[in-house]
């Protein structure tokens, strides 16, 4: 410590003696700045190539592991960041190499995927969306940022925003889903929720947006395929939930794997330094995904390492993750004079601000702090607000008859199926250090609710993913002797996520022939559905009389999905990526185009009109959809005026009834048609929503603000303006119902 110290003093005096400047008389350019310059200065080449790389530390990796050196590098100052190292023993040991080892005693980064949590694990991303509860996502994120900075962590890789319409993608369990502006104001919350009000609080991590940019497309729902799309497309619908967390305050960004147009984003100048840079202002430092400097020489763009690395460098990338690429390469670039010292120095100065910004020059084992790695991990109250999440994020997507919630009366109850009791499974993929033995699976969520009042019994049934189906008969004898029967099916939890792209996004295995066993048994079933992506399963839907949507809950999953099954909670979520009726529908989303010759409603099968031979365009379940335990009704649509002026704005509003026998929250929705553009526009575009508790019998008036500026979009020329004109509006449940009105826009 007291090396540090003397060493703070060291480069304050460099510092001073270099810009000529006194401490006091600097309000008017960035003190950060000016403190990585005095660093910069004292640097040889190698340890300004040791800022711009980042290994890992060999724990997790989602890769080929390059190196096992690390600590060497780190004590030669040749590896500046370090990831997937955490606990305050560990990254107090490496952190004091880099500090009290090295000559110029920078500290470390430290990252990690703390994607939905940290050691409390909370719904995976999708699961957390449908909730539409942004304060709840940003909370969410604000704990996680305390358990991972009390064990040493002061960076995390999230929040990802890819946009996805591809539920065979893997990874758009990761996401928000496949509303851009709904996306948009999720980033945002996820930012705020990492980095808190200011970076040097002990609490607060560095967020990285990824995968920048537009990795959710990759063509067939292929992970780390190819993405082609049109200009329009991309400012329209992929970029915004990047821009969203840049203008929230994003500290990094991770370029993503894919090519957009032929060029690899790693190598990509105009995506990563003329939009990114110039145009959005990112003032941040940009770090690669998994060694996907080395991946260019794949793409096809690079001949060899050094070309990789050159043309990355050049492009506007400032860290290298895992590839080795900069830390093999750079010195002989600069000398060479392909890559300039000066493009070096910025890249090194971006990455030694944000450690300026964090406090690690201060004090770099500011999150290495034993008592808070034993007090604020898993609290309490941190778990209470988990349980909390996973109700939220439960989407009802199927009650007849009120088979759920589960009658009070029920004395026993069969828990059936191959995610019944799976503890590890609801983790979800990207746990971070989640821990799975201290989950609660449903089975034990169910039985802390009921406890000995209830007589539960419990079989698998078969498994998730293969042709066995020995289990079936024994199952259905323990459906048999119960009052009801709770039926947990889905994915496992390593069906989706990175490298987890399916073709088939049904059921997996012999689970349908499972509930269909069950289900003819003709007990009461309520099928509990744990998976990472939409599935598409019209045969359960048609089955099954009850379906609760859970996705993979986190530490808590059991006990939330129990206060709903029990009706403690009455379900809210409301699905932000539409459910196929098959894959042959997919790519499929509620903002698509009119086409030319639209289906015909009333003849869906009629010739030379867009539409298939043998499946309906409409979706099993539409985005924003979801059910409650109670119902409400909505009115007409109120609007304040029926035209308005450029510089005006009209107020729209609605009354909802809750006509149910329970208080319950409903997500109201409104979406709006521009009816003639200058270039086509989607049927619908969500543009606003309000998650309102109504309690039985009540009526709630719910008003919206619409501008010209909500209506605007990207024109022929690419201007961001709107369209004089008539315009449709809707006010509903999802992005299939409801009520509409048109106004005009002068
Ligand atoms: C690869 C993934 O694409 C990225 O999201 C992640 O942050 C890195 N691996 C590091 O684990």
């Amino acid at each position: 410590m007291i090396r540090i110290k003397k060493f703070t003093a060291l480069l304050l005096g460099a510092f001073l003696l270099l810009t000529g400047c006194k401490e006091q008389s600097l309000s008017d350019i960035s003190i950060y700045e000016n403190k990585a310059d005095s660093i910069l200065k004292l640097m040889t080449l190698d340890e300004k190539i040791g800022q711009v790389s980042l290994f890992t530390s060999d724990w997790s990796t989602t890769g080929p592991s390059m190196r096992k050196d690390y600590i060497d590098l780190i004590k030669q100052g040749k590896a500046g960041n370090i990831f997937n190292a955490y606990t305050v023993d560990y990254v107090r040991e490496l952190q004091r190499f880099a500090v009290e080892e090295t000559r110029l005693h920078i500290p470390l980064l430290f990252g990690y995927d703390v994607i939905h949590g940290h050691r409390t694990i909370f719904p995976i991303p999708l699961g957390q969306a449908s909730s539409w509860d942004t304060a709840a996502i940003e909370k969410a994120e604000r704990i996680a940022a305390t358990e991972a900075t009390a064990e040493g962590l002061n960076w995390t890789f999230a929040p990802m925003v890819d946009l996805a319409r591809d539920p065979r993608w893997g990874r758009v369990m990761e996401g928000a889903g496949e509303d851009t502006w709904l996306a948009g104001l999720i980033a945002a919350a996820r930012v705020r929720g990492f980095q808190g009000l200011d970076l040097s609080d002990k609490r607060s991590v560095l967020a990285c947006v990824k995968h920048f940019a537009a990795y959710g497309a990759p063509q067939g729902g292929r992970d780390y395929h190819t993405v082609d799309m049109s200009e329009r497309s991309l400012y329209e619908w992929y970029l915004p939930p990047y821009k969203a967390a840049v203008d929230a305050g994003v500290a990094s960004v991770m370029t993503s794997f894919n090519e957009i147009a032929g060029v690899p984003s790693t190598s990509n100048k105009w995506l990563l330094t003329d939009l990114l840079r110039n145009d959005w202002k990112f003032k941040g430092f940009i770090v690669t995904d998994y060694s996907s400097i080395n991946e260019l020489i794949n793409h096809g763009v690079a001949r060899d390492l050094s070309e990789a690395a050159s043309i990355s460098i050049n492009a506007g990338v400032d860290m290298d993750m895992q590839g080795s690429a900069f830390i093999s390469q750079l010195s002989d670039l600069v000398k060479s004079g392909k890559v300039t010292e000066e493009t070096l120095d910025n890249a090194v100065k971006r990455i030694l601000i944000a450690k300026y910004k964090l406090g690690l020059f201060d004090d770099p084992y500011k999150n290495c702090d034993k008592k808070r790695e034993t007090e604020e991990i898993m609290t309490p109250e941190f778990l209470a607000f988990a349980r909390e999440f996973v109700a939220k994020s439960c989407v009802l997507l199927k009650n007849e008859n009120k088979i759920l919630p589960v009658p009070e009366n029920i004395r026993s109850i069969a828990v059936i199926g191959p995610l019944a009791d799976s503890k590890p499974d609801m983790l979800g993929f990207w746990s971070a250090a989640g821990q799975w033995e201290k989950c609660v699976s449903l089975l034990e969520g169910i039985r802390n609710r009921v406890g000995g009042s209830v007589n539960i019994l419990t079989a698998k049934g078969c498994n998730v993913n293969d042709e066995n189906t020995e289990g079936i008969d024994q199952a259905v004898s323990l459906a048999r002797r119960s009052d009801y029967v709770i039926l947990a099916l889905g994915e496992s939890s390593m069906m989706s996520g990175e490298a987890s792209s399916r073709t088939d996004i049904s059921l997996p295995g012999v689970q349908l022939r499972l509930a269909e066993a069950i289900i003819k048994t003709g007990k009461p079933v309520a099928v509990v559905l744990f998976n990472g992506r939409p599935l598409a399963i019209p045969e359960l839907d048609k089955l099954a009389p009850a379906i609760l949507e859970t996705w993979f809950g986190g530490t808590q999953a059991g006990n939330g999905i129990a206060d709903v099954l029990f009706g403690d909670v009455n379900p809210s979520g409301k699905l932000t990526m539409t459910f196929p009726r098959n894959a042959g529908q997919v790519p499929i989303f509620y903002n698509s185009k009119n086409t030319g010759r639209p289906i015909n409603p009333q003849n869906p099968y009629e010739k030379y009109k867009s539409n298939y031979l043998d499946s309906p365009n409409t979706p099993l379940y539409p985005f924003g959809y979801g059910l409650s335990y109670t119902s409400f009704k909505y009115s007409g649509i109120t609007l304040n005026k029926t035209e308005f002026q450029k510089d005006d704005q009209i107020i729209v509003s609605v009354e909802i009834t809750n006509t149910g026998d329970r208080d319950g929250e409903e997500i109201v929705q409104l979406y709006v048609r521009d009816l003639v553009g200058d270039v086509t526009r989607p049927v619908k575009e969500l543009k606003g929503f309000r998650k309102v508790m109504i309690e039985k019998g009540n009526t709630v008036n719910v008003a919206f603000t619409i501008s010209p500026a909500d209506l605007s979009y990207y024109h022929k020329d690419m201007s961001f303006t709107f369209d004089p004109g008539e315009f449709e509006l809707f006010i509903g449940p999802n992005s299939s119902e409801g009520n509409s009105v048109s106004f005009l826009l002068l």
